[in-house]
C-alpha cells in the first residue's frame, strides 16, 4: 500500500517534471544547501554557547535572539527544498535508510530542542549572564544537539551516494 502511494507521488506531474529536468535538482539541492547550513550554523552558534565555548561574553537569551529566528527561516527553507527532492524519487528515498534515519534523527533534535526551550531554560533569568556557565541539563541539550546536528547531515549526504544500493 504505502509504496504505491510513494510511487504515485513521484509519477506525479511534480515528482517526473522535476526529476525529468536536467537543471531543477540541481537547482533545488543547491537551496538545500543553503538552509542547511543557516540551520546548522545558527544551532552550533547556540549550542556553543550553552556549553561555554564560544560567545562567553553574551547571555545565552541575546545569543538565542539573534540565532532561532534565522534558524526557524532555515529550517522552513530546508523543508520545502526537501520535499520537493523527495518527490522526484519517493520510492528510492523510502527505501533508503540514509533518509529514513535523518529524518527519526531530526525528529529526536526537534524534541531536543523542544525540551531546552519549554523545560531546561524555564529558570534561564536565574543562571543566564554574560560570561556564567548554563547548568549541566542545558551543557547536555546542546551537547547532544551538536552531536545529532553533525550525522544528520552525514546522513543526507549518504543519501545521494547509496541510491543505487538499496533501491
Ligand atoms: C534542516 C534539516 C535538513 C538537513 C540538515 C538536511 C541535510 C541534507 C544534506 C547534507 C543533503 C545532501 C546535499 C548534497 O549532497 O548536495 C541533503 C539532501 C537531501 N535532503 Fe535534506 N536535510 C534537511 C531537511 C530535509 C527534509 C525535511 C527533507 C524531506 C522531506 C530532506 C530531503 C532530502 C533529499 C531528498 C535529499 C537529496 C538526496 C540526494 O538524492 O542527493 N531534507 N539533505
Amino acid at each position: 500500500m504505502h509504496s504505491v502511494i510513494f510511487s504515485n507521488i513521484e509519477n506525479s506531474a511534480f515528482g517526473s517534471a522535476i526529476a525529468g529536468s536536467e537543471w531543477m535538482f540541481p537547482a533545488i539541492e543547491t537551496i538545500h544547501v543553503f538552509a542547511i547550513v543557516t540551520v546548522i550554523g545558527t544551532i552550533a552558534i547556540m549550542d556553543l554557547r550553552l556549553l561555554g565555548l564560544a560567545s562567553r561574553g553574551r547571555t545565552v537569551q541575546a545569543v538565542e535572539r539573534d540565532t532561532v529566528p534565522l534558524t526557524w527561516i532555515g529550517f522552513a527553507l530546508a523543508v520545502i527544498t526537501g520535499i520537493l527532492l523527495f518527490v522526484s524519487k519517493a520510492t528510492s528515498y523510502m527505501a533508503n535508510p540514509y533518509f529514513l534515519w535523518k529524518m527519526g534523527l531530526m525528529l529526536l533534535a526537534g524534541v531536543n530542542m523542544a525540551l531546552f526551550h519549554r523545560v531546561l531554560s524555564k529558570d534561564i533569568a536565574q543562571w543566564d549572564a554574560p560570561g556564567a556557565t548554563a547548568p549541566a541539563a542545558a551543557k547536555i541539550a546542546g551537547l547532544l544537539s551538536l552531536a545529532l546536528w553533525i550525522v544528520i547531515p552525514f546522513c543526507g549526504r549518504a543519501i545521494g551516494f547509496t541510491l543505487g544500493v538499496y533501491y
